[in-house]
């Protein structure tokens, strides 16, 4: 892609890209940092950064500031930190972000700027940029669009010979620049010897009083330096990101693009505006996803399969031919050809083999459950080895936690659970053991017995006339009133 030039050592840091993640993001109105919101659960700064990765540009600075605590947690290890420190009497703005990185650029590098809150860029995109940029021979190249309203953004303003002159941000603009069109996206390829003077230069004298980056391209003029634009047809790949509203627009784009990928790889969906599919999922040809269901984090999903509506399956594995209907699946691993649902919540270290039924208001944690077993209805199954073709029936709680310590329960092939039982563990039913409906089984059960823990059934004859006399002998006594 780039014409390298130079020594190998030179070159690997040829490429530094500083991306700036300090601002307080004061329009979101929120206490969480902006760059830290997320889109279809991934941190709007991580898209930023991915981006950066796919384009190859190897060194990546990131500008934090109250956030870098919550940053540091997300941030992979290649990315330097640095801080710029925020508050009273310090100055602020995009320029003074972009100062704190610069003592880690080195001379004759070629720095690529974006701001955080712009995530829908794509790698390609950089590429081309800093690849004009370097065609240009200019010190600084500005990617710029042309929005259909340009309300808030910084105004590209250009001489009479179509040259770029300034950029001028929205509370600074005249009315006339205000109705210019074409508008800074906030990411800019500089010449790292130009910038480091540039930015020694900018002043405060502006309405929001802030040292603001894009000054510098008056600067650079000024100096008779050469300056360009790039234009990128797609105003929306540079959308920024100042307010929940905005937000929510880049997350509806980012899950078109998403979803689209994987109907042309082989996906069924049906409603995909209502399926939410984070990044890096992996999902088989032929496999159905119905709408408003969420599949995040680290899942994969077979072939075949069927996710009804209203499902939710996060960091789990789900094999071919499985059907998952209105469920809650956290990490947890289904097996080929198993049926989940609906209303149904594996929670995490669920392993479920083949062929297992997990029906209406089952729960199953920390629990293996061994091949074509079923639990049908209303159970809790926590903390439990089952094996293989058990029938648990309707009701079946398996009472594990005794107030201080969680306890292990093991059924073993075919055994019957029946309808209403409590399993009191740590307790052991061993292979074809019957335990009978409503029994609270706190000793284990051999192997093939029948469990009965239950009190024997009495009957009083003629209960009931003699209730019925009773009742209206208590009425005469209250004056005909029941
Ligand atoms: C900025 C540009 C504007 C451009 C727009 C594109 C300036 C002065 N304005 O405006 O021309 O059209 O982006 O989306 O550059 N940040 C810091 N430290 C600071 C201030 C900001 O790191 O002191 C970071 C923010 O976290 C954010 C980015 O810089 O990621 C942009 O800041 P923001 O306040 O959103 O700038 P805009 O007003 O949108
Ligand atoms: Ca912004």
């Amino acid at each position: 892609m780039y014409s390298y030039k130079g020594e190998v050592e030179e070159l690997m840091f040829m490429y530094v890209a500083i991306i700036l993640a300090a601002g307080e993001g004061t329009r979101m109105k929120s206490s969480r940092s902006k760059v830290l919101h997320t889109l279809i659960n991934k941190p709007m700064i991580q898209y930023v950064i991915d981006s950066v990765t796919k384009a190859q540009i190897n060194k990546k600075i990131l500008i934090v500031g109250k956030n870098r605590e919550e940053i540091e947690k997300i941030a992979s290890k290649d990315i330097l930190l640095r801080t710029q420190e925020i508050g009273e009497g310090i100055p602020y703005g995009t320029g003074y972000a972009v100062m704190q990185g610069m003592d880690d650029v080195e001379d004759n590098s070629t720095v690529v700027v974006l701001t955080g809150d712009t995530p829908l860029i794509l790698p390609e995109t950089l590429k081309n940029l800093v690849e004009a940029h370097e065609k240009a021979g200019s010190v600084a190249t500005v990617l710029t669009a042309i929005a259909r309203d340009p309300k808030g953004y910084g105004r590209i303003v250009k001489d009479a010979q179509g040259n770029l002159e300034e950029i001028v941000e929205e509370k600074d603009a005249t009315e006339e620049q205000k109705s210019i069109h074409e508008f800074n996206s906030g990411i800019f390829v500089f010449n790292s010897m130009a910038l480091k003077e540039g930015l020694k230069e900018l002043k405060t004298d502006n309405v929001q009083g802030e040292l603001y980056l894009t000054d510098v391209i008056k600067i650079f003029r000024g100096r008779g330096e050469k300056v360009s634009t790039y234009l990128l047809p797609d105003e929306m790949e540079v959308f920024g990101i100042n307010s929940k509203y905005q937000l929510s627009i880049a997350e509806e784009i980012i899950r078109e693009r998403i979803n689209k990928q994987y109907m042309l790889d082989g996906v069924i969906m049906e409603n995909p505006s209502t399926i939410y599919i984070e990044e890096g999922v992996k999902i088989g040809k032929d496999t159905r996803v119905c709408s408003n269901t969420k599949i995040l984090g680290n899942t994969s999903i077979g072939e075949n399969c069927l996710i009804e509506s209203g499902s939710r399956i996060v960091d789990s594995i789900v094999e071919d031919d499985v059907k998952i209907d209105c469920s809650v699946i956290e990490k947890s691993h289904i097996k080929k050809g198993a049926d989940i649902g609906p209303f149904a919540h594996l929670r995490p270290n669920s392993v479920l083999g083949e062929g297992v039924h997990i029906g209406n208001f089952v729960e199953v944690k920390n629990s293996n459950v061994g091949n074509g077993t079923k639990a049908g209805h209303l159970a809790y199954i926590g903390d439990a080895e089952l094996g293989e073709r058990i029938n648990v029936s309707c009701g079946v709680i398996f009472a594990n936690y005794d107030g201080k310590n969680k306890h292990r329960t093991i059924v073993e092939d075919d055994a019957f659970i029946g309808s209403n039982v409590n399993l009191v563990a740590p307790v052991h039913v061993e292979k074809e053991g019957y335990v009978a409906a409503g029994s609270t089984i706190t000793k284990d059960v051999s192997k093939g017995a029948l469990a009965i823990e239950r009190a024997n059934q009495k009957e009083l004859k003629d209960w009931v006339a003699r209730k019925k006399v009773r009742d209206q002998i208590k009425e005469e006594k209250n004056g005909g009133k029941k």
